[in-house]
């Protein structure tokens, strides 16, 4: 999605922002464009593709200490250079760089050409520093204020004014912004992970709050005026830096790093000798966990995935009722809220427009929801107030490999600490608690051999077609493993409960169609077995993720990939593993572009 990152200090600007151009490309994008502020005016340069264009075309600027810059994520307008932000108003005095939606764009339009106002752009972003300058009056705070008060939709804006080279402005209204305080420097960004090789030290803008920044750090006021007292934030030390550590693609890395990232989410939260666990940001004693009538998560795309296992787990093990609900649905649908319900919202960025959505929905309704966020500070986190940190570490990919496995382990160690205290005994929740502990190790153990997954791309690359099924836990798992394989290399498939493909996905098989099973020990594996007698009996050729030692389902796959033997409800912490390498190597074999895949974002900020 969109990115911005402005800078005000003492140094040169634009080598800055285009090093934080840079650490924003992941979150996906289509276009970038950069604006200085000097004495004698605003000079921009643009350029549609990649930040890199825009670096070789940014060739003699001025001295500038201060400027804005962008990457464009097209949703009104094509990707054109006309359409590539800054936007300036007509004299070319204020440059204008928007993340978000202007709803009541055309209204604004019209009014301003009828006022003699002439667009260069068909973006809804261009109303800005025409509605600005319209009531600009020497205060640039002020102009901001007053144009904003005309707006409805969603926007992070940054806004530079020729006439004031000394400040910047900012306001926020559903699209994150933080500013980050260095040493006689400032920077304003979309996302922390522009601001961390800077400072820090943080301001997170709320919503319809405005910021004047300048070189010495930002003054926050709302938006409707009266100053806001706004503490410091600190990153984390550790929240770390995007760098590719020998990988050749962020997702390489990310899914390699999977036994580090699930050791951090583990650390300090299991209680083994008690055969329990404790997430403190939950801030739950066992008597507000017995409350507890009811769990759902809401969630989209991967991290829904992770509620759906997360619910799962609930159920089989604390025997309360518990789904998960894809947060856009959930939102829209007007749900009923249950006093005694504990909502869960599961999101990597923490930025997810519709997940916050669903926040704000059950929050309006009395209910009490609580984060699963990987991004520390982020939107999510702030307005759900309470929840836990996953702390898979900063995920540059836009295919969620890493996040997925800490979301679904951090749903899991809360499984532990509501079942016991239900029927869980301290026998057989210090045997839960050692599964978890050891789940690290046995994703080692099966990322140091991997087994036959070339054999597996050779069947899937060229197909025109692929099923994945699973039954119980390892249905949300099929479902992650088609949602990796379509969002990286663009091979059609989908995913299916193994009982229900005699409904219906049965018709698409022909001879040597792939079937991916996940079928690892459990309660449901030989009901699986029946699935894949049935599908080959129609000329499909299966990869199997079974269990180490499964003689019988090695014999029946055309592909048999063996994981580590883990608890069953700690199986999609390994099933998973050769479903995110298989897409990554497919994506390799034809071609794609791994980390930034065509259409997608990595962090979903419009409804
Ligand atoms: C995962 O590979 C996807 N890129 C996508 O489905 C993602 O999981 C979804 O947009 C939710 O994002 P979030 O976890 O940041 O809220």
């Amino acid at each position: 999605m969109c990115g911005i990152i402005a800078y005000i200090g003492p140094e040169e600007a634009l080598p800055r922002l285009l090093e934080g151009l840079k650490r924003l490309e992941y979150r996906g994008y289509d276009s970038a464009g950069v604006a200085l502020v000097d004495e004698s005016g605003i000079w921009t340069r643009r350029e549609v593709g990649r930040v890199a264009g825009l670096v070789r075309k940014a060739v003699d600027p001025p001295h500038a200490t201060v400027g804005i810059a962008h990457t464009r994520w097209a949703t009104h307008g094509g990707v054109t250079l006309a359409n590539t932000h800054p936007h300036m108003d007509g004299p070319e005095r204020i440059a204008v760089v928007h993340n978000g939606i202007i709803e009541n764009m055309d209204a604004l339009k019209a009014q301003l050409e009828a006022e003699g106002v002439e667009f260069r752009s068909e973006t809804d972003t261009e109303v800005l520093p025409h509605l600005i300058r319209r009531h600009y009056k020497g205060d640039p705070l002020q102009a901001v204020r007053s144009a904003l008060a005309h707006v409805h939709g969603s926007y992070g804006i940054a806004v530079a004014f020729a006439e004031h080279p000394d400040l910047l402005i900012a306001a926020r209204f559903g699209s994150p912004l933080v500013i980050g305080l260095g040493d006689g420097e400032t920077v304003l960004a979309s996302d922390p992970q522009a601001i961390v090789a800077h400072t820090r030290r943080v301001l997170y803008l709320d919503d319809r709050e405005v910021a004047l920044i300048t070189a010495e750090g930002a003054s926050v006021q709302r938006l409707d005026g009266g100053e806001v007292d706004r503490d410091v934030s600190l990153i984390e030390a550790d929240y770390g830096v995007a760098d590719l550590a020998g990988h050749p693609h962020f997702m390489s890395k990310e899914i390699w790093e999977q036994p580090e990232s699930l050791r951090r989410c583990l650390r300090g939260r299991i209680q083994r000798e008690h055969g329990n666990a404790k997430l403190g940001g939950l801030n739950m004693s066992p008597r507000d966990l017995v409350n507890v009538r009811e769990v759902v998560t809401v969630g989209c795309g991967t991290a829904f995935h992770a509620g759906m296992v997360g619910s799962m787990a609930i159920e089989h093990l604390a025997r309360i009722p518990a789904r998960a609900e894809v947060a856009s649905e959930f939102r829209n649908r007007h749900p009923i809220i249950g006093p005694d319900t504990l909502y869960f919202a599961v999101s990597q960025s923490g930025e997810t427009a519709d997940t916050l959505g669903a926040i704000e929905e059950i929050q309006v309704k009395g209910g009490q929801v609580m984060g699963v966020v990987n991004v520390v500070g982020s939107t999510i986190a702030r307005t759900c107030g309470a929840g836990t940190y996953v702390y898979a570490g900063p995920e540059i990919a836009v295919a969620s490999t890493k996040a997925f496995t800490s979301q679904v382990t951090a749903m899991l160690v809360f499984t532990l600490m509501l079942a016991r205290t239900r029927n869980l005994s301290l026998a057989q929740g210090e045997g839960m608690a050692e599964a978890l502990l050891t789940a690290p190790d046995k994703v080692s153990e099966y990322l140091a051999d991997p087994g036959p997954i070339d054999a597996a791309v050779e069947l899937v690359k060229d197909a025109r077609y692929c099923l994945f099924m699973g039954r119980g836990f390892s249905y949300p798992v099929a479902l992650e493993g088609a949602l990796k394989l379509k969002e990286i290399t663009y091979v059609p498939c989908e995913a299916y409960p193994a009982g229900e493909m005699k409904h219906g996905p049965i018709a698409m098989l022909e001879k040597g169609t792939p079937v991916i099973v996940v079928a690892p020990r459990g309660s449901q594996r030989d009901k699986v077995i029946s699935n894949i007698k049935e599908v080959e009996a129609r000329g499909a050729k299966c990869i199997i993720i079974h269990t180490q030692g499964d003689e019988e389902l090695a014999r029946l796959a055309a592909v048999s990939i063996p994981v580590p033997d883990v608890r069953e409800f700690v199986s999609p912490l390994v099933t998973v593993l050769p479903l995110q390498l298989l897409a990554y190597k497919v994506g390799l074999a034809l071609g794609r572009d791994i980390d930034k895949p065509r259409n997608l974002a990595k962090s979903v900020t419009v409804e």
